[in-house]
């Protein structure tokens, strides 16, 4: 039977025995298993091939029971529908990136076409194997870039790495930054609405990059669009988490985006972030991915006090604060997994 996966319920602020967990970039090199899978396929390959994408979205749940899976994938993907062509060598690299306002003239129609479809096979075919298993379904997670975030690998100069020319950009050309940030917008609706139709359960968007804004640069450039893309989610019945990256100094802007939960990275307190955008929200976070190095009982202690900052009784979803690392030992996170599964949520304010 298909019953409520737990991180929908938690999406839903009902209040839950122990938070759900999962982690950003779950499936992905750290894993023995992703890694077999790679030798015989390219990562392109992986994302194209729905069959291949669902096999890489079930290791997490497989090796680490995780709560969720979420859909195998790029941000970069979608970008493809609108003549972007992408090459992966791990990192991407953009072969036609855009250099001059007038190449934004250039970019294919805004609408998502037949291009991605794979991807929401790929959702679907995710849904059917989880439905099918027995127990407490998983969630499914869809998931896409922030426009800003997008605009930052459509612009970049060189390695990606601080995206000054985007900020550059932005400030050279507002109107056209804005028209491109317009654009996009429309695509990743597009696109996200594509998924929550094949049956994602909840979506998060990424603005990995947004950090790079002041409050308000964000207010002009990330903020407009993201809360276009949140109500249109919305509206047909679907969550939405917002993860902003580098993120602290921008919670009072997050604040006002409707988001139903906000991710958010190590550099604010679980604690903080909750005094600060105040019981309206879901926090979802926010272990800084380094400390799941070293040993397992100090990644045990270094769960624990994060799941002590967490707001009480529900209205939490346990995550890093940013992408889980390459060489992350597979058995420091497998304790972090079942840290949150053998934490109680409910009447800690007692103990
Ligand atoms: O497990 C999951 O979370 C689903 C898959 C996923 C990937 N990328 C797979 C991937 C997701 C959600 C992403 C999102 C993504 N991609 C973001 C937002 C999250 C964040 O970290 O801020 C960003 C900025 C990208 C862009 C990107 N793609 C980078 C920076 C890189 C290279 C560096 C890295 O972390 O690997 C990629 C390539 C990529 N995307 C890989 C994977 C598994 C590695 C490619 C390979 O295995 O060959």
């Amino acid at each position: 039977m298909d019953t409520e996966p737990l991180l929908v319920a938690a999406l839903r602020g009902l209040p839950l025995e122990r938070p759900p967990v999962w982690l950003m970039r779950q499936a992905g090199r750290y894993m023995p298993q992703y890694r077999e899978l790679k030798e015989r396929h390219s990562f392109l390959e992986l994302c194209r091939r729905p069959e291949l994408a669902v096999e890489v979205s079930l290791q997490p749940i497989d090796q680490l029971d995780v709560d969720a899976a979420i859909i195998f994938s790029d941000i970069l993907i979608p970008l493809t529908s609108l003549g972007i062509e992408i090459e992966f060598n791990p990192g991407p690299h953009i072969l036609n990136p855009l250099r001059d306002p007038r190449d934004f003239t250039k970019l294919g129609s805004a609408s998502l076409g037949p291009a991605v479809g794979y991807v929401f096979d790929a959702v679907a075919g995710l849904r059917a194997e989880l439905a099918g298993r027995p127990g407490k379904r998983k969630a499914v997670i869809g998931f896409a870039g922030a426009p800003w975030t997008l605009a930052c690998y459509l612009t970049a100069q060189g390695p990606y790495k601080h995206f000054q020319a985007t900020s550059i950009f932005a400030h050279e050309h507002p109107r056209e930054m804005e028209q491109l940030l317009d654009r996009l917008t429309t695509l990743i609706t597009d696109y996200l609405m594509g998924q929550v139709a094949a049956g994602a359960d909840a979506v998060q968007l990424f603005d990995s990059w947004g950090g790079i804004l002041d409050a308000a640069d964000y207010r002009q450039f990330s903020l407009p669009y993201l809360e276009r893309i949140i109500s249109a989610v919305q509206d047909i019945g679907c969550p939405v988490i917002l993860f902003v990256g580098n993120s602290s100094h921008l919670l009072a802007e997050l604040g006002t985006t409707g988001a139903t939960a906000i991710s958010i990275d190590w550099r604010t307190s679980l604690s903080e972030a909750a005094r600060q955008l105040g019981d309206r929200f879901i926090l979802q976070g926010n272990l800084d991915p380094t400390q799941l190095f070293g040993s397992i009982p100090d990644v045990v202690d270094r769960t624990t006090t994060m799941l002590r900052q967490a707001p009480h009784g529900g209205r939490y979803i346990a995550n890093l604060g940013h992408g889980i690392l390459q060489t992350t030992p597979v058995e420091n996170v497998e304790a972090f997994v079942r840290t949150v599964q053998n934490y109680r949520s409910l009447g800690k304010a007692e103990s």
